[in-house]
């Protein structure tokens, strides 16, 4: 049997290799779900398993709220109220540019569309549009249901290394054969939020997280969105 230059079977790496691969390749957003439950247990077992992420300074930053019952009764019902009423998104931090540069509007409406399109939804058809819009702040009725924040007082780079947590817990849920999906919309009425789960104005409302098994036959869980070809932002200076 051969081994590496650390010591670790070829075969073993190998297989390493494709199971990772096939991780990272295979994860999609879920937004739609069994009812089937998620073993309590697991949320643990795969935010410990995330949190090896590296982090600036070893900082760590985030929390991860899990909601449930009349708790996330009562946050969805007031977030779809906010929405419907048409009140500002006031979110806490600034997440795409503004204005968005056309380069990137068309990545946004080429993901909006796969979307839209796989539901059969119209580009004209804002009632539909709407309905779907109202799931994320139902956690598209996830068993299970997160709230992400990080201490307000944190910088850029705290964001980074809290994505770096985030999608960790992600593939977490996808090793175990679970489906995700972040919610950035989750974060558009902050003051609401912050309210229902009675956090104080130090905590930032970052996202949300659904987690379940996903629902195979779903459409909207057969999107696979494409992504920019390597080349496009690989570059060598020498
Ligand atoms: C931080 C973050 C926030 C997101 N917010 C939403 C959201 O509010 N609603 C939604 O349907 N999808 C949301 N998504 C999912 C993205 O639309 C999705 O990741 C992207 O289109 C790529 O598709 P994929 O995850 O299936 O590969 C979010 C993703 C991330 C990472």
């Amino acid at each position: 049997m051969r081994t590496n230059d650390i010591g670790c079977l070829e075969d073993e790496r190998d297989a390493a290799v494709r199971g990772w691969s096939a991780l990272a390749d295979g994860r999609t957003s879920t937004r739609r779900f069994m009812d089937s439950p998620v073993p309590d247990e697991w949320i643990a077992q795969m935010l410990q398993e995330a949190r090896r992420a590296p982090s600036g300074a070893n900082l760590q930053p985030g929390e991860f709220i899990r909601i449930d019952g009349a708790a996330r009764q009562k946050l969805s019902d007031r977030l779809v109220e906010m929405y419907r009423s048409g009140a500002p998104q006031n979110e806490d931090y600034s997440y795409f540019p503004i204005p968005m540069p056309m380069t990137l509007r068309r990545r946004q409406v080429a993901a909006a569309q796969a979307l839209y399109g796989a539901l059969g939804a119209a580009r004209d058809d804002q009632e539909a549009r709407r309905k779907q819009f109202e799931r994320n702040f139902r956690f598209f009725d996830a068993p299970v249901a997160l709230v992400i924040t990080i201490d307000a007082r944190m910088g850029s780079g705290c964001y980074m290394d809290l994505g770096m947590c985030l999608y960790g817990f992600m593939l977490a849920a996808a090793a175990r054969g679970l489906g995700s999906c972040a919610i950035g919309a989750l974060a558009s009425y902050p003051g609401v939020v912050r309210e229902v789960l009675g956090l104080d104005a130090g905590q930032s409302i970052v996202c949300g997280l659904s987690i379940g098994y996903a629902d195979p036959s779903a459409p909207e869980n057969m999107v696979r969105t494409v992504r920019r070809d390597v080349s496009d932002y690989l570059r060598v200076i020498r």
